[in-house]
């Protein structure tokens, strides 16, 4: 039995093996693969891959030869996103560049420490580091002896002393969650190579529209691809890019680890690839708006925004940052701290009508949540001071509405709070 298309009308020609109605349901004829590439990205959903023969099969299995067994072990579309992001990272960089891609951020980030961290290993991360970042050394690895020092990441010195013999990784992130602090890549890449350990950094804030870390010595870059990779709060995903060696060590610990990402969501991550830089040149302009606006508002105790003048990385983030046909791009996450502590934190989120209280960040709807209350809800005030945090901190991740709506609302929203 065939399938042929004359005329372009798919056909089935008479006189088909005679077999059982269970195997003509399964065996239904396909037709052949288009001579043509599809412009949009083919999502291939299905789990497994079939050889010519059993050689084959062991060839591929054993990374001897180019193919697909398993879309745990890997898969085209999601080697497709994997690939887009690799592309959009190296932009820059003068070695070869490999990417992996996870079912989440954290797949990818606990991946990765699990291929860099053997038995009593040691890290070096920032104390505001992701909380999640933060669970996998603090309450996964540290069962196995793996000890984290936490430094101000921006202080190089710190970095610097906290490095020891046994150190297997130096842990950054572009833009810091809630404070945005920004990494000083080049100085902490100089750290790492001193000390032949890895930089690995958490772009996740930034996105290569806005900073490519492999450009400043970073070694891998993960992301949590359900942010500004998605860029519509619909999909969840992760990925980790750099130096093709260590990728190739990560991708074995990932088919081992399974954290794998399925095929429907690498295509709505490969098909975000294609407008970030559009929504990343937006949403940076409506934040440095919206910063620029509420600076001097009477209710704000402190903006923090890598593009205002104040921001204390304002001048590494104009050397790291990509400076864009429409002006540099400083992130899309603007933190706005009320005078009045938690109560006017929590009250100016409820306050709003445009933008919607909601975990996450990076999506076409702009969402805020109160720091000290949601993100950051284990620390105390000493700890939140620590991290630079103010208690009424508003973490704002800025969507794609207009600008002026945005600043009206928060405006409204500020004026609305009870003067202390
Ligand atoms: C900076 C950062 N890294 C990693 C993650 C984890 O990503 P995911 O939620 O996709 O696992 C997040 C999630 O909020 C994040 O903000």
């Amino acid at each position: 039995m065939t399938s042929e298309t004359p005329n372009n009308v798919p056909i089935v020609r008479a006189g088909g093996e005679d077999r059982g109605e269970g195997t003509r349901a399964v065996h239904v004829p396909r037709p052949d693969p288009p001579a043509q590439p599809p412009v949009g990205l083919a999502t291939y959903r299905s789990s497994t891959f079939e050889f010519e023969t059993a050689q084959d099969y062991a060839d591929v299995l054993g990374d001897v030869k180019a193919g697909y067994t398993y879309s745990r072990i890997d898969n085209p579309t999601v080697d497709a996103f994997a690939l887009g992001v690799a592309a959009l990272e190296s932009h820059g960089v003068d070695r070869d560049v490999a990417a992996q891609a996870f079912a989440s951020g954290m797949a990818a980030i606990s991946t990765v420490l699990l291929t860099l961290c053997g038995r009593d290993a040691h890290v070096v991360a920032p104390a505001a580091v992701y909380g999640g970042t933060f669970g996998v050394l603090d309450h996964v690895l540290a069962r196995f002896g793996v000890r984290t020092t936490y430094v101000d990441g921006t202080d190089i010195d710190a970095v610097r002393a906290a490095m020891r013999p046994d150190t297997v990784a130096v842990w950054a992130e572009t833009i810091a969650n809630p404070t945005t602090a920004v990494a000083d890549l080049p100085a902490l890449a100089a750290v790492c190579r001193e000390a032949a350990v890895p930089l690995v950094v958490d772009s996740t804030f930034a996105s290569p529209a806005v900073c490519r870390p492999l450009q400043w010595g970073a070694d891998l870059v993960v992301h949590s691809a359900t942010k500004y990779l998605g860029g519509h709060s619909d999909v969840t995903g992760g990925v980790v890019v750099g130096d093709v060696d260590l990728v190739a060590r990560v991708r074995r610990s990932r088919i081992d680890l399974g954290g794998s990402l399925g095929p429907d969501e690498a295509f709505l991550l490969h098909r975000g690839l294609a407008t970030l830089p559009l929504r990343m040149t937006r949403h940076c302009a409506t934040a440095l708006a919206v910063a620029e606006a509420l600076a001097d508002h009477p209710r704000v105790e402190r903006i923090d925004y890598p593009g205002l003048g104040a921001h204390p990385q304002h001048a590494l983030a104009g050397k790291l940052f990509d400076a864009g046909p429409e002006g540099r791009r400083y992130g899309a996450v603007v933190t706005i701290s009320p005078r009045g502590g938690r109560e006017a934190g929590m009250a100016l989120c409820d306050g709003l009508r445009v933008a919607r209280v909601a975990t996450s960040l990076g999506g076409v709807h702009s969402l805020v949540s109160h720091v000290a209350s949601t993100t950051h809800r284990q620390f105390d005030d000493a700890a939140l001071a620590a991290a630079r945090i103010l208690p009424g901190a508003v973490r704002v991740s800025i969507g794609l509405e207009d600008a002026d709506d945005l600043i009206r609302d928060l405006t409204a929203a500020l004026d609305g709070l009870p003067v202390e």
